[in-house]
């Protein structure tokens, strides 16, 4: 049920999942369960006792606490070196070796309070700390800790999008940290002072992890250019927009290092794409309907590439929560929909188009030299104002980095804190 991405907090229509709140939680200890093996008795969430009840494994607390482990999860999640190998710790166990309820030959406690199994089919032994059944007993690891919820926002961010200092970012892991989960919950910020090198933003973009290349290169010149492919590679007004939304699975985050800005105009303009999501919703539940339920068909093709993909604008996942805006005038293919229909996406596209450019949600601001904007390309929205190449000259690199990576790399930065804490 979990998205790509990061939403818990935006349901439209349907009632968000419960979490995995184990209803062992309210269960008292059954009478006819005995102590196995020595009684530790001294820790609360020692174990207690264990025994096999149907196709489970029942663990009972010191604190009267207990949960039944199915026991194929169990026989699954051994960790012994012949079941997870001890160097990749990917798992080796082949799980069609034994029966879908494996069988249990007996089952205790060890000294030191670790339940240990003994598996009837192939005389396997696996053991479990108390500690790690008990999380997943009752804490649902499960759960990514590090998905935060999706803080939306309109113009009142204007003048307070977060910003990172470049050295921080690349010198200490709880800066980087910080940066990520704030590319995470708000889906934008500017890191401030990066140096006006060449590729820095793929730099950038390889302390997290590398940089995704695209037809447009692993980075790519934003600027005038003489024989432009693309509409941002001219002076002309770009309005808001999601990057490559004509791909199966667009980049997650996008990063625009400006290292030049002193023409006339060419100001950047961002809305949050669930936001004016949300606004539709509210305004207009059929039109948010027809955008959330009609894939269309977004293209980009030049003399080497034709790239298309059809999907809905508003993308839902199977909660019904925000996943992916995909939105682009100039990528928007040429529909082959009945009349109809065609003319119902046109009304809901336009009214959706209004609310993306709506100074109510969008913010504005011009770029310095040294300010790298990153952002979440499956959720905001970047624009710019035409600008003036006779007044001045405007040159911002850019690059892709896809959401994967920015979650793993959060996570590792949150080891390296806690390890080094
Ligand atoms: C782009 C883009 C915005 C700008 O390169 O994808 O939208 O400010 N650029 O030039
Ligand atoms: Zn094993
Ligand atoms: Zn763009």
């Amino acid at each position: 049920m979990q998205s790509p991405v990061v939403l818990a907090t935006r349901v439209l229509g349907k009632a968000v999942p419960a979490l995995h709140v184990n209803p062992a939680l309210a269960r008292s200890v059954p009478s006819t369960v005995s102590p196995v093996g020595p009684s530790l008795g001294l820790s609360a969430d020692g174990v207690r006792s264990v025994r096999a009840v149907d196709r489970s494994l029942e663990v009972i607390w010191n604190d009267g606490r207990s949960h039944a482990f199915p026991l194929i999860w169990l026989r699954d999640n051994c960790d012994c070196p012949r079941c997870l190998h001890p160097d990749t710790q990917e798992r080796t166990f082949d799980l069609l070796t034994v029966p879908e309820t494996p069988r249990v030959a007996s089952a205790g406690l060890t000294g030191q309070g670790t339940v240990m199994v003994l598996w009837g089919d192939d005389g396997h032994t696996s053991k479990y700390e108390s500690g790690w059944l008990r999380r997943y007993a009752f804490e649902s690891p499960g759960d990514d800790p590090i998905r935060p919820d999706a803080v939306l926002w309109d113009a009142s961010l204007s003048g307070r999008v977060p910003r990172f200092d470049y050295g921080h970012v690349m010198d200490s892991e709880r800066e980087l940290g910080a940066w990520l989960s704030t590319l995470l919950s708000h889906g934008i910020a500017v890191v401030a002072d990066t140096p006006g090198r060449d590729r820095e933003v793929v730099r950038v973009a390889e302390r997290i992890a590398y940089a995704r290349r695209s037809n447009f290169g692993e980075h790519f010149e934003v600027r005038v250019e003489p024989n432009p492919i693309n509409n941002a590679y001219t002076a002309l007004k770009l309005q808001n927009h999601t990057d490559l939304c004509n791909w199966e699975r667009p980049p997650g985050y996008q990063f625009l290092h400006c290292l030049e800005n002193t023409a006339t105009g060419g100001d950047s303009t961002l809305v949050d794409g669930f936001r004016a999501a949300e606004a539709l919703h509210r305004a207009d539940v059929d039109a948010f309907h027809v955008l959330s339920a009609t894939p269309v068909l977004f293209r980009f093709h030049d003399t080497g590439c034709d790239l298309r993909f059809r999907a809905p604008i508003i993308g839902l996942d199977g909660s019904g929560r925000f996943e992916q805006i995909r939105f682009n005038f100039g990528l928007f293919g040429v529909q082959a929909l009945p009349p109809d229909e065609t003319a119902a996406l046109y009304a809901a596209y336009r009214k959706f188009a209004r609310l993306v450019r709506d100074d109510r949600y969008q913010i504005r601001f011009k770029l310095e030299p040294g300010d790298l904007l990153t952002f979440d390309n499956w959720r905001v929205l970047h624009g710019r104002l035409a600008y003036q190449p006779s007044t001045g000259r405007r040159h911002l690199q850019g690059c892709y980095v896809d959401r994967d990576e920015i979650l793993s790399r959060l996570r590792t930065s949150l080891s390296a804190v806690t390890d080094a804490a």
